[in-house]
């Protein structure tokens, strides 16, 4: 990969995309290949918000990897309000090899890594979850095969996951339909930027106000919170909304009947999904949580390591 940060899949070629997701398989099947490969090596890890899946993935990543990583907690370094994003990459890139962030404003993102010569990974923003769809892309490819033949489904809000499906989707040149409550769409610019993506990947789009039609013949249902980071205040007022795009059994019975159901967790059972779905013999929310590692790793070995 020839990029020096990781922040959009947008960014990635079509080629670069389903590399990745072959080296991917490499590297969760022979894990021991790697064991040293990024020895000596430090990850700054910057939270403004709570997590558990990426801390824990780029964590045990690096330890895994032979590296180590450092946890810098939201009332650590308050960018942009104790310091500015641009001194704050230039004080890193003195000590460590690579910054992992997770933030607000995705522009936070961009800037550190316009300042800094060592590769910026995007753990998540309000705008995008890039770590998290390929860790998607991976397990429905191991699920289902071939993924130019998969129809995809998102219910729920427009959001960062989305927004990386998205991309995800016009890159794996798969069929992608969202069904979202009036108002909550995904942002049209990303939503023009993925259909230019995916010109000629074969991609395929559908954007829709009925969970029923979106679902209609899917081979994977996927949701996540009705409230993401940062939007708790609104959680009440989001239920109301929200209410009809429940993933339940009446729901996913609309889908093939072996469609896979996904969700990038945290999950909120009894509102986005019921118990039934989420324990299902259909769900593989766990699979997508068990990749977020070999992706994690991957993407690492490609963007710290020496001579790249
Ligand atoms: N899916 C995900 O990113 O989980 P965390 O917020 O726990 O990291
Ligand atoms: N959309 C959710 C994803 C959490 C992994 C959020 O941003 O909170």
């Amino acid at each position: 990969m020839m990029h020096k940060d990781f922040i959009s899949i947008h960014d990635l070629s079509l080629y670069e995309f389903s590399e990745m997701l072959d080296f991917v398989k490499t590297m969760k099947e022979k894990p021991q290949r790697f064991q040293k490969k990024l020895k000596n090596k430090i990850l700054a890890m910057i939270f403004q918000k709570p997590s558990l899946r990426t801390r824990m993935t780029f964590e045990v990543g690096m330890l895994q990897l032979g590296g180590k990583a450092i946890y810098l907690a939201p009332s650590d370094i308050q960018i942009g309000t104790r310091e500015a994003p641009y001194d704050i990459a230039k004080n890193l890139e003195l000590w460590v090899h690579g910054i992992m962030v997770r933030t607000f404003a995705h522009q936070i993102v961009i800037d550190l890594a316009q300042s800094t010569h060592i590769p910026v990974i995007n753990a998540l923003t309000d705008l995008l979850h890039p770590c998290q769809a390929m860790a998607d892309f991976f397990t429905i490819k191991e699920k289902k095969g071939a993924l130019a033949k998969v129809k995809l489904a998102y219910v729920g809000d427009g959001n960062n996951v989305c927004h990386s499906l998205l991309f995800a989707s016009a890159k794996a040149g798969c069929e992608m339909a969202i069904a979202t409550p009036s108002g909550y769409e995904p942002n049209p610019e990303i939503v023009k930027q993925a259909a230019e993506d995916g010109k000629d990947s074969g991609f395929r789009f559908n954007l829709t106000n009925d969970p029923f039609e979106a679902v209609q013949g899917a081979d994977a249902v996927y949701t996540d919170t009705w409230a993401s980071m940062g939007q708790e205040h609104d959680k009440e007022q989001r239920i109301k909304i929200f209410s009809p795009y429940q993933v339940n059994s009446n729901l996913m019975a609309k889908a093939k009947p072996d469609a896979l159901f996904m969700h990038c967790l945290p999950a909120h059972r009894g509102e986005e999904v019921t118990d039934e779905v989420m324990d299902s013999k259909q769900s593989v929310v766990f699979n997508q949580a068990e990749n977020r590692l070999h992706v994690q790793k991957t993407l690492l070995l490609l963007l710290l390591k020496e001579n790249k």
